[in-house]
């Protein structure tokens, strides 16, 4: 059984109240509730969390192989910033898919870069909050293929 980590980055524990026309209604419980129901018919474990500190975010990242095969990231606004967050994943084996509610290429233009694409394996972005259990399965596809290969 794959197991997955769900990683949130700033202001993610925030959805339901922040943007709502960005982000959309459904709150961050709201979806890892999603998730966990989603697992069950992918044959996967979850585990979701969120965290406002790049630190911790990359402590996470550096430890994720002990308990985990993959990581499903929204690094939020660290994704257009953290060099950090970008070197922790170059430095371990776990993969990690990246994940935004918005469609960050159709907002500002800072948010065009992103330094986690440069070393996850793909990204979703502009599905709302139905990317996650898509960003699910896609690793869970991705983990098998590797382990077949
Ligand atoms: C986000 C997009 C980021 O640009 C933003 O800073 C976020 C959320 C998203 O999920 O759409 O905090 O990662």
């Amino acid at each position: 059984m794959q197991r997955i980590l769900v990683l949130n980055g700033p202001n993610l524990n925030l959805l339901g109240k922040r943007q709502p026309n960005i982000y959309g209604k459904l709150t961050l419980d709201d979806i890892e509730a999603n998730c966990a129901e989603i697992a069950k018919t992918l044959g996967i474990t979850v585990k979701f969390t969120q965290s406002n500190h790049e630190g911790e975010l990359i402590d996470r990242i550096q430890t994720a192989s002990e308990n985990f095969d993959g990581i499903i990231l929204n690094a939020g606004a660290f994704t257009h910033t953290s060099v950090a967050i970008m070197d922790a994943i170059g430095s371990v084996e776990t993969p990690v898919l990246e994940l935004h509610l918005s469609n960050i290429h159709k907002r500002e233009e800072f948010r065009h870069n992103s330094f986690v694409a440069k070393v996850a394996i793909g990204m979703i972005c502009g599905l709302g909050a139905n990317g996650y259990p898509l960003a699910l399965q896609a690793m869970r596809d991705y983990l098998q293929a590797q382990n077949q290969g």
